[in-house]
């Protein structure tokens, strides 16, 4: 009898995976206790491999539904789920150290990502009502990889920042209903309901999107926009220097910002903000939340009834 081996994967296979070197550490953006973040130096096992799909891609200003102060392309890296799910780990065994409770699971998580080029000039952004500082709660982990190299010295900024609301006091944001909050804030430390509270009076808003509108909306500003600028506004709580091959993961709810204050005329591939994005989903089982209305059809003619 043979016994037949399947071929063990050869290393580096896959276009994305967390290297072996990596160097993990977590920030705390609350003080001890808070909100973690990750940051990994030497993170991805080829980044230059990366690098070099990121520039062979065909990238396009944002669509509707994009946010972003640049071009885009889609990214389809093999071996991304696997990434995101040991990332999704992470978080999920710093949040629950004896365990996840259900309905947790990284087993269905579907990734979605960007290669993301910034250029974009801060004042005509300004004139048109651009907004740099912003909450992405439609999924849960923001990944943003760096693949480009940024030196310090320079005297130029790049990275990303992250802020509190000075008028209302917060550092986070969620636009969703109050069961979601509460769940998320059960299962994935979120802390927004408290402190909203507090900050519901100081607001002069009839809805949550008026409330996020106001928050963010301050057209009076005179702060450069993609800076470390504060304002009357925004203080800054922690920001977060570009490398090359350094991933920083954090919760969306967190209000943050792109950091890049280098000319864009001198912008070209050689130099300019390149990072691979990966949003990651709530890890929980897929069909869990919102369903589909009944569409299986069944209904009865009634006789003499007009319809149509
Ligand atoms: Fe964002």
């Amino acid at each position: 009898m043979s016994v037949m081996f399947s071929q063990p994967p050869r290393a580096g296979a896959e276009d994305v995976a967390l290297s072996k070197d990596a160097s993990i550490a977590w920030h705390e953006l609350e003080g001890p206790g808070g909100l973690p973040m990750l940051v990994i130096d030497n993170a991805l096992e080829d980044p230059h491999r990366v690098r070099e799909c990121a520039w062979a891609s065909r990238f396009h200003t944002p669509g509707p539904n994009e946010y972003y102060p640049g071009w885009q392309a889609t990214a389809q890296m093999s071996g991304e789920k696997r990434l995101i799910q040991d990332l999704g780990k992470l978080f999920l065994d710093r949040l629950w150290s004896r365990g996840w409770p259900p309905p947790l699971t990284v087993a269905d998580l579907v990734p979605h990502s960007t290669f993301s080029v910034f250029g974009m000039d801060h004042e005509v952004a300004r004139r048109n009502g651009y907004i740099d500082q912003h909450v992405d709660t439609f999924s849960w982990i923001a990944v943003v990889t760096y693949l480009f190299e940024h030196d310090e010295r320079a005297g130029y900024d790049r990275g990303t920042a992250f802020w509190k609301h000075r008028p209302t006091d917060l550092k986070t944001f969620f636009l969703g209903d109050l069961l979601q909050a509460a769940q998320i804030e059960q299962l994935f430390g979120l802390n927004f309901i408290d402190p909203f509270r507090k900050a519901s009076v100081r607001l002069r808003a009839a809805s949550m999107a008026e409330a996020q509108k106001q928050i963010l909306e301050n057209p009076a500003s005179t702060r450069r926009l993609f800076s470390l600028e504060e304002d009357n506004h925004w203080s800054l709580l922690k920001f977060v220097p570009a490398r090359f091959n350094r991933m920083v993961a954090y919760p969306t709810w967190q209000f943050h910002s792109i950091v890049d204050t280098s000319p864009i005329q001198a912008l070209s591939t050689r130099n300019a903000r390149l990072t691979y994005n990966t949003f990651i989903p709530y890890p929980v089982p897929a069909g869990l939340g919102p369903q589909p209305k009944y569409q299986g059809g069944g209904y009865a003619a009634i006789d003499g009834m007009r319809v149509g």
